[in-house]
Formats: C-alpha cells, structure tokens, sequence
C-alpha cells in the first residue's frame, strides 16, 4: 500500500536570470531583477576580501561568532548575548518555527505578507491561522483586535514591519498595542502569552525598530538581515534578537557554523560602517518617490511604502500577468503572484538605480492597466 504523503509547503521564487535569458532570447547582462527586493549596488568592501581570514578558511568560523554579535550587538543597541547570527534571516525564520511550533501548534500570520512564516509554520506541522489584513483602500492596516482573537491559542504570531510585499508598515506603538493585548489575554486565561516574531527585514528604511518592547513583552523576538538596506543578499547573513532567555531553546535549533567565515567578516564591516547602509537608504529613497511619481504620472496605481520596493495594483489578475510578460520581454522582472493570491491583480517592483528605473517607467509607458 502506498502512502499518501503531502509535498511540504515550499517557496517559490521566478525563474532565474539565465532561465529568462533563454527563454526571451535576450543577452544575460540586460535583464534586471526587479522581483526580490535587493540592492543595485553592493557596498565597497573590497578591503575586507583583500585581507586573510582570522581563523584562516581552513578552520571553522568562532563558534560564539564573537566579532560579528558584538557588531551586531552595538548596531542595534542590545547586549550581546541577545544576538544569534543565521544565514540569512530566512534561518531565523526557520529556527523561530523549529523553537516554537511543534505538530498541531497554532502560528497566526496577518496576511497578506512574506510567504515563509507560512512555509515554515506548516513545515512543523502546525495550522496557519490567517488573519486578513484591511484592504489596500485602508492601507493594509493590521486587524489588532482579530491577531489577538485569534492568537489565544497559538503559540506563534509573526509580525512583518515595514510589510513584504505590501510595503504598509505599523510603527511600534501599534506593535506594543498587541502586545498588550496579548498579556492582557494570556493573563485572563491563566497562561503563557504566544512568541511574537517580528520581522524587520526592510527596517532600516524607517529606522524605528520594535526591539525596546521585549523589556515588557519578553517573548519578542526581531528578525534582521544584511540582505536588504545592507545590500548584501549574497552573504546570506541575519540575526534572531531577543532576550536571552527567550533567545536559547532558537539557538538549540541553529547547526554549528551555518554562517560562513567569509560572510561573517563582511557583515560585521558593514555593521561598523552605517554610513554605507545609510547611503543606500537614502538612494532607495529618492528613487522611491521618483518611481512612485512617474507610475502615477502614467496613471498606474502604485501603493505608498515605507520599504524598497512597490507593489503596484493593475485592472486584474488577467492585467497582472499581461504586464509581467511586457516587463519580461523588455528583461525586467517583476514579482507576480499567483492566481489564488489575494494580490493576484498586483505586481510588485524593487526600487533599483535610476537608470534601471528608467527602463521600468519607459516600458510601463506601453503596459495598459
Ligand atoms: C520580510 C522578509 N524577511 C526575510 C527575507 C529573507 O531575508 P534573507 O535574505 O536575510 O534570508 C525577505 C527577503 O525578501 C523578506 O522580504
């Protein structure tokens, strides 16, 4: 007798940069990834790959990864042993899962957002709770009140600040109001309030972190990453921060060395030197307004956002993925999604440099809505 296994739930991104050079017969060099919310540029850092690596890459990286948390540590104001080094945030993510979710759990995610916390919830077997967020008319806004409803018997709820891939974004007053609640709740019912995890993957580019709550909710747990304001995708570094205590059963999780010694050294220079972070933030910027401007101009429907990227909204699903081929026949690529997604009719578009921009705005000149 064959078992019925059910494929686990996976992520699933567009086709790569050769995959589309090939099948739009265009050069490799012309097509531009407008879909994953990257940077244009990585940061000079010629100086730290020119140097040998203490331990030598024959060794192991620290195994307390001293240099990298204290970096980490002094960037984000908190103390030391508050910081667990991942590869990538989407390792935080997973190790959040593994610590907190066991089968049959309950995680709450307010949706639409970054598909993993759904991905690695039910990895764990436990059931997704979703909660919908306000439509696009209101912003996006998070229902308070139905997270905290629905959170009274889970043991999980993950938060997105600044939201991938509405761009919308709570300030930390508005996190620390579920927050309350969530005591509140927990302490009526006579039990442990869920794990928070937060998280802050575009946060640099509001600069206003939600890390000073875990001293009254100690179960938060933020999520960064160097992929993003950082401009460093490719060293697949991030961090899980919290208070020790809840921080510990994560660590368990994490295989020894995931971070590698030469992605280590990069992140903890680029943690010493903000103003490299804070210039690509400025960037990202200007040419956020400038792209928001010229899609309006064009009488697209682009929606405000406090990240690197914009989700643009079009007639219908049918519109969306005529768009998406136009753009992709030009070499840019956009993020679609899929049919059964609630933005079905949205395309999403990282803010890249000016001059990649301006081949997104001429070639959206021709795209009917
Ligand atoms: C909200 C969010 N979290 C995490 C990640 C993954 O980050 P990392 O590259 O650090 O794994 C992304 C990447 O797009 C993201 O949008």
């Amino acid at each position: 007798m064959t078992e019925n296994v059910q494929p686990l739930p996976t992520y699933a991104w567009e086709p790569t940069t050769d995959a589309l050079a090939a099948r739009y017969g265009l050069p490799r060099e012309s097509i531009v990834r407008f879909d994953v919310n990257t940077s244009a540029f990585a940061p000079d850092l010629a100086d730290v790959l020119a140097k040998s690596f203490d331990p030598p890459l024959c060794e192991y990286p620290p195994s307390d990864y001293a240099e990298l948390v204290a970096a980490a540590a002094d960037a984000y104001q908190v103390a030391r042993d508050e910081v667990l080094p991942t590869a990538g945030a989407d390792e935080a993510l997973d190790l959040i899962a593994r610590a907190n979710l066991r089968e049959g759990s309950v995680a709450v995610v307010p949706t639409p957002t970054y598909s993993m916390y759904r991905i690695v919830s039910e990895q764990r077997g436990a059931k997704v709770v979703s909660v919908p967020r306000s439509g696009a008319r209101w912003g996006f806004e998070l229902d308070i009140r139905a997270i905290a409803r629905a959170a009274r018997n889970a043991s999980l709820v993950w938060l997105c600040e600044p939201n991938n891939p509405t761009g919308s974004y709570e300030p930390p007053e508005r996190v620390a109001d579920l927050l309350e609640l969530l005591t509140a709740d927990a302490a009526d019912d006579g039990r442990e309030p869920p794990t928070v995890a937060v998280d802050e993957a575009y946060v640099e580019f509001v600069g206003r972190s939600v890390l000073p709550l875990r001293s009254d909710y100690p179960k938060l747990v933020v999520v960064r990453t160097m992929s993003k304001a950082h401009a460093l995708a490719g060293a697949r570094v991030g961090f899980a921060v919290a208070r020790p205590e809840t921080l510990a059963p994560i660590v368990a999780y994490r295989a020894p060395a995931s971070v590698s010694t030469v992605s280590a050294a990069i992140a903890t220079a680029a943690l010493r030197r903000p103003e490299l972070a804070a210039a690509n933030v400025t960037r990202v910027s200007v040419q956020r307004t400038r792209l928001l401007t010229s899609l309006a101009d064009l009488k697209w429907h682009p929606h405000p956002s406090a990240a690197n990227f914009i989700l643009v909204q079009l007639s219908s699903p049918a519109a969306a993925n005529a768009a998406a081929e136009t753009f992709l026949r030009s070499g840019l690529v956009p993020r679609t999604f899929a049919s059964d997604h609630s933005l079905a009719d949205c395309l999403r578009l990282t803010v890249r440099s000016a001059a990649e921009n301006d081949r997104l705005i001429e070639a959206a000149r021709g795209i009917p809505k």
